[in-house]
């Protein structure tokens, strides 16, 4: 939950929750809190001042608790309520009021942080209304989960404020029923109260990795299984391409069918995009070297990019197996990057472009720092003063 509590009210619960005194607690159903409840589940609402008495009955480290300060924190309406007139014309006083659901999963998170609410004198007369739901809002399934889920969870709740200058420290405490609480204060003042149930497991985040697109995600989150498939798609339309009808109409087409500029189709661009993004991945550097984005053109009139349509049929005619980009600095041409897929390497794909690059952009610089493949690609199909540039460079540096 990303709310935040006001420092005076996290102030109060470390007051009442470090109060570990046996006469803090009632132990056993008293007789008051038996009635409060059946009231307010009499008639469905639970006042302000009920819920106060009710709290009273069952935890007397409650009797300075801000009610509208929890229910703002954990999102639970309070309503005006009005007994109904027997004219509605007349005038009634209204009540400030939370729906009996509403209260009982108050009751829950005040359990949930170690006061002593007893929420099952209500939820045994709601669970019945529940029964037959098919939709439930948030309080219904707090309802129905408390107790599956007594003493398994961990609330965190953070202060509004924080004094930037002062020292962290934190105190622990378990109370009676096995509650684990970790007060934090910055300074003088709270910041946090995290307390986790007797029966609280910490969730196991397992890690892994896909070998295939270096995708790295948690295990069994099923959130993040979706992200990897898409992820893994994205990568594999870049190692192993696969024939691309639009590029292989293009190749019949277009005079320069390889060439992306800003009048470019968006298409590829976003192509160049993905493999400015994996030769950023491969090489582990910071920034993708590339002005556009999977929806947006690179319109520079700097930038010149390439596709590269395999010219073998091992991926197939206008599969693209790698990609390019130029940047023109003042006078020169220079080459950003260029990346081939991993199968298609050693097979001729750069080597059968340079000369026609050498003649486009003459004598172009390249970017540093240079992998060892092209060091030596340079050393072979660099023009000579390339192969002058780069001499006395150590591969990577
Ligand atoms: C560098 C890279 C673009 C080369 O493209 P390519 O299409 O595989 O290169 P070519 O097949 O045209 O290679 C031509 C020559 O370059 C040299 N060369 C290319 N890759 C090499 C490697 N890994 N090791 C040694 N020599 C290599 C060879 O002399 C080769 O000729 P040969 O195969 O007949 O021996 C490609 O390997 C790549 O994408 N690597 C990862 C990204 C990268 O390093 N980019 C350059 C950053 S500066
Ligand atoms: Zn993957």
């Amino acid at each position: 939950m990303q709310n935040k509590m006001p420092v005076k009210v996290l102030e109060f619960l470390f007051d009442a929750l470090t109060d570990q005194s046996p006469r803090s607690r009632t132990v056993g159903r008293t007789r008051g809190a038996i009635e409060l409840s059946q009231a307010i589940l009499g008639k469905g609402w639970a006042y302000i001042s009920q819920l106060e008495d009710l709290l009273l009955e069952t935890d007397h480290r409650a009797r300075r608790i801000d009610i509208e300060a929890f229910t703002t924190y954990f999102e639970l309406p309070i309503r005006s309520v009005f007994q109904k007139p027997r004219f509605v014309t007349a005038g009634a006083a209204g009540f400030r009021a939370l729906s009996a659901m509403d209260a009982a999963a108050l009751l829950v998170h005040l359990d949930d942080i170690g006061f002593n609410t007893d929420p099952m004198l209500l939820i045994e007369g709601l669970l019945p209304t529940l029964a037959s739901a098919t939709h439930v809002t948030g309080s219904e399934w707090t309802v129905l989960a408390y107790q599956r889920l007594q003493q398994k969870t961990q609330t965190t709740i953070r202060a509004d404020a924080i004094d930037k200058d002062g020292e962290w420290t934190s105190s622990k405490l378990k109370d009676s029923s096995g509650r684990r609480l970790e007060f934090t204060r910055v300074g003088v003042q709270p910041f946090q109260l995290q307390v986790s149930g007797s029966k609280y497991l910490k969730p196991r985040h397992e890690f892994v990795t896909c070998e295939y697109c270096g995708y790295e995600y948690t295990k069994g989150d099923p959130e993040a299984a979706l992200t990897h498939r898409a992820e893994h798609a994205r990568v594999r339309q870049c190692i192993d391409p696969t024939r691309l009808k639009q590029l292989q109409d293009r190749l019949l087409a277009v005079a320069e069918p390889e060439l992306v500029i800003g009048s470019s189709p968006i298409w590829m661009h976003r192509q160049i995009y993905e493999r400015a993004f994996r030769f950023k991945r491969e090489m582990q550097f910071d920034f993708t070297q590339w002005e556009g984005s999977a929806r947006h053109k690179n319109t520079c009139p700097e930038s010149q990019a390439y596709l590269f349509a395999d010219h073998t049929a091992a991926c197939g005619s206008g599969a693209i197996v790698g990609a390019c980009a130029f940047w023109k600095d003042e006078t020169r041409w220079r080459l950003r990057w260029v990346w081939v897929c991993p199968k298609m390497r050693r097979a001729g794909v750069l080597a059968r472009r340079w000369p026609q690059f050498l003649t486009r952009y003459g004598d172009f610089e390249l970017d540093l720092p240079l992998s060892e493949a092209m060091a030596t690609f340079i050393a072979k199909y660099g023009s000579d003063w390339q192969k002058n540039s780069i001499k006395g460079l150590k591969a990577d540096e």
